[in-house]
């Protein structure tokens, strides 16, 4: 900051003096007299440089079709970096109307918030001028200078729309277009309100430190979450990009339009967006089956919801670190499930309603808990605050034992967390339940609020079988405690849902973990779905074994390999490696996922070589292999893969035609089993080669491998101050994650006496919650090391 200037009605001049402090980021202007009350206007001047963080207004990046290095700015303000760009009240409740002028070199292009008003040339330099922007937090501002390149506009009512990406890359367009389009017009009807901003312009920034983010009129992205290829993309690839922008979408309402008065309300802005962001995709791509998979993002919610050191949704924030950590599963995924059982507890019209109600009440202003649930206890005329305050300001969540006495089924409630607390946690909740009855071949429905301790529901004569939480939109995981559970599995496993399959395996898999359930009985459940055909129950059953895969001593890995190979097998030969006539995309996907499975975690041979044979077909003519499985195999490939093949990984790497190729190759590189060939790998993190935006990334893959684990952790601890400094804040964070790969009891000595020794603070509590995570795995290791060996041999000759 160089000057202050306060100047009153009359335009008379005021200097101030300033005193600034570097550590809080603040500034203090003094006067040399007391400025009388009225109306004034503050002058600053100010200058800075572009940073290479990936925050504030900062550098991006990248060769051009020529080969040549460009540079670009841009802007990520978001939670506390506004400060970075230019002084300003930077909290969200300071809400203010933008008037930005851009003044840069002529061959360049500018784009922010809203349209641009008026462009000429002044001494040499282009001068861009755009409109006043709505009332909005400082976050939200952005600006982008650089070689850009737009789509025309699609229309959607008065907004147009448009993407934006570095030359060359707009035949990666028309898929996140589509999405964008479809998503707005969605999201103006659902809402009952139009989009609040001018124009709409969609950026693809080729360093970007989180996936998007939602400035309003001027959304930023990675590369990866708004360009891929329609035809060459995978399944999963076009529904991470529908995802993100479907989301940043929802914020123009969620977010900007109605803002969260202060950090600890971002579930506001985020559970809200990542809720919306699902109806939406749901709405557009109804084959998807989008809140089927959604639970997979909320088993991953009650995986760090189970821990002790848990936090409610809402969380006191003091210091911009606290702000960052925010920013995580609880915020976004148990958020959005906890919505998702309010919506569906009280009907998704009157929740809509109650939505409207709130964008309307708070628009242009900032809200927080209470305001959300005034305006859906109004639409839903039933008090909301005491069916969901616990849900938000309580840690946690309850598992749900279900018990047959007699003609009666006894259902109680208690916290369930991993490792067991004494004494016992006492929080309840109150929880919509639903259960299903089958009556012969009748099917019979429940519903209650679980309020207290424990509750009994009287069954009607021949009840075959109970499940507790039908369509699985509970924010809690059940216990059907015996017969029930033979019971559901003597039935046939077909008479569930897809989503309740789901459950019951991710619930019983909980169980284990926590010691409730034994290993053995865990195995038995995984051998009844040898004709699963679901990617997300699948999906949760290949998550067991790899959580194994990390616990589980080095000469107990090919017992494990042959258990997984028998699980998968059976389903593959169906399947068949080539796509058939008229299959979904999920069925294309889940052949993907399991063919990396068996290849990789089952280590088979024959699926190896098949791969290295397809592989080669491929590089051929690319059109002859699934897209859903190219994936499969490059992992596959680095897998079993020697130098050679790293180095035309590294090369695909470097010349990949899409953002999505490129990082398929780049993740590669973190497969190879050869230490040396992974040390490669861990230099490039780390010398400018791989971007800092991915980088710690691939790290947090290799400490989460058993291959690369030990060399990862060691690189780590010897280059900490540097991947500090270098890499962005939520990337390091992320990276740490890893850490819960690190097994074993003297790794997990290790990592506790590094952090420690280091005084290391990831903001909130995300240190704890990773440390509490490998204390689980490696308890788990400890309680049930010893029978591990036994429990997968006997699932094996069951299976055989
Ligand atoms: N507001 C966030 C972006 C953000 C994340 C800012 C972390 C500051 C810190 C944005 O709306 C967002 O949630 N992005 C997600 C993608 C989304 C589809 C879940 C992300 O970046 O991963
Ligand atoms: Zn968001």
């Amino acid at each position: 900051l160089q000057s202050a200037m306060a100047e009153d009605a009359n335009r008379r001049q005021f200097k101030a003096r300033i005193e600034s402090e570097q550590k809080t980021q603040r500034v203090e202007f003094s006067f040399q007299e007391p400025l009388r009350p009225g109306e004034w206007r503050l002058h600053l001047s100010f200058h800075g440089k572009l940073n290479d963080q990936l925050r504030g207004f900062y550098r991006s990046t990248y060769k051009d079709v020529l080969g040549t290095q460009q540079t670009l700015a841009a802007t990520q303000f978001e939670a506390t970096d506004a400060r970075r760009a230019f002084p300003c009240w930077d909290e969200p409740d300071f809400k203010a109307v933008f008037a930005t002028t851009l003044v840069i070199d002529p061959h360049l292009t500018a784009i922010s918030n809203t349209s641009v008003i008026s462009e000429s040339v002044e001494s040499g330099k282009k001068v861009v001028r755009f409109a006043d922007t709505i009332k909005m937090s400082t976050y939200l501002v952005a600006f982008v200078v650089g070689r850009m390149e737009a789509t025309e506009p699609v229309w959607i009512g008065k907004t147009p729309l448009r993407l934006w990406t570095v030359p060359g890359k707009q035949p990666l367009t028309p898929f996140g277009q589509d999405i964008a389009a479809a998503s707005l017009k969605f999201f103006e009807d659902y809402y009952g309100m139009p989009y609040p901003g001018d124009k709409l312009d969609l950026l693809a920034i080729p360093d970007f430190a989180s996936g998007a983010m939602e400035n309003l009129g001027a959304i930023t992205f990675r590369e990866t979450a708004l360009l891929v290829d329609r035809q060459t993309g995978t399944h999963a690839e076009l529904e991470r990009v529908a995802d993100v922008v479907a989301h940043e979408n929802a914020h123009m309402w969620f977010g900007d339009l109605v803002t969260m008065s202060w950090w600890n309300g971002l579930w506001l802005n985020e559970a809200f967006a990542t809720f919306m962001e699902m109806l939406a995709v749901d709405a557009g791509k109804p084959e998807w089956k989008r809140w089927e998979s959604f639970s997979v993002a909320r088993a991953a919610a009650f995986s760090v919801d189970g821990l002790v050191s848990t936090r409610p949704i809402e969380y006191p924030v003091h210091a911009p670190k606290d702000a960052d950590a925010m920013f995580d599963i609880l915020t976004y995924e148990k958020g959005a499930s906890v919505l998702r059982m309010l919506e569906q507890h009280i009907g998704p019209t009157v929740f809509r309603d109650g939505v409207r109600q709130y964008l309307r009440t708070h628009a242009y202003g900032n809200a927080d808990t209470q305001d959300l649930w005034t305006a859906l206890g109004t639409a839903a005329r039933q008090p909301v605050p005491e069916l969901m305050n616990g849900w938000i300001f309580q840690p946690g969540f309850p598992l749900v034992t279900a018990e047959l006495h007699g003609q009666e089924l006894r259902l109680s409630q208690q916290r369930f967390t991993y490792l067991v607390q004494e004494p016992a946690l006492e929080e309840l909740w109150q929880i919509p339940i639903q259960i299903r009855l089958a009556v012969g071949n009748r099917t019979e429905h429940r519903q209650l609020l679980l309020t207290g301790q424990e509750t009994k529901v009287g069954l009607p004569d021949g009840v075959t079988s109970v499940f507790v939480n039908e369509g699985g939109h509970g924010f809690y995981r059940v216990r059907h405690r015996a017969p029930l559970l033979e019971q559901l599995l003597d039935q046939g496993l077909d008479r569930l849902a897809a989503i309740e399959r789901f459950i019951l395996v991710s619930d019983t898999w909980a169980t284990t973990v926590a010691g409730l359930t034994t290993l053995p009985e865990y195995l038995r459940l995984t051998g009844h779905f040898k004709s699963e055909r679901d990617k997300n129950v699948w999906a949760v059953l290949l998550d067991s074994f790899s959580f194994l895969n990390r616990i589980i001593s080095s000469e107990d890995r090919k017992d494990l390999e042959t258990l997984v190979c028998h699980c998968v097998k059976p389903t593959i030969e169906e399947l068949g490696w080539d796509t058939r006539q008229g299959e979904s995309d999920l069925v294309r996907q889940l052949r993907g996922d399991l063919l990396g499975a068996l290849g990789k975690l089952g280590n088979d041979a024959a699926t190896q070589q098949e791969a290295a044979e397809r592989y080669r077909r491929y590089r051929q003519d690319p059109a002859s292999i699934d897209s859903n499985v190219v994936p499969a195999l490059v992992a596959i490939l680095a897998h079993t893969g020697d130098e050679a093949r790293y180095d035309e990984f590294l090369e695909l790497y470097r010349t990949g035609s899409t953002p999505q190729e490129e990082r398929r190759y780049l993740f590669s590189l973190a497969s190879f089993r050869h230490k040396e060939l992974l040390a490669r790998t861990l230099t490039r993190t780390i010398n400018g080669e791989i971007r800092t935006q991915d980088a710690p990334f691939i790290v947090g893959a290799m400490l989460l491998s058993v291959y690369s684990r030990d060399l990862t952790w060691d690189f780590v601890k010897a280059n900490w101050d540097h991947m500090d400094r270098l890499f962005p804040k939520q990337g390091l964070r992320r990276m740490c994650g890893g850490i819960v790969g690190l097994a074993t009891p003297e790794l997990e000595q290790d990592v506790r006496d590094f952090f420690a020794s280091r005084k290391i603070d990831l903001g909130g509590k995300t240190l704890e919650q990773y440390l509490e995570q490998l204390r689980v795995s490696v308890s788990f290791r400890e309680r049930e090391g010893r029978t591990i060996q036994a429990a997968l041999v006997s699932a094996i000759q069951h299976e055989t």
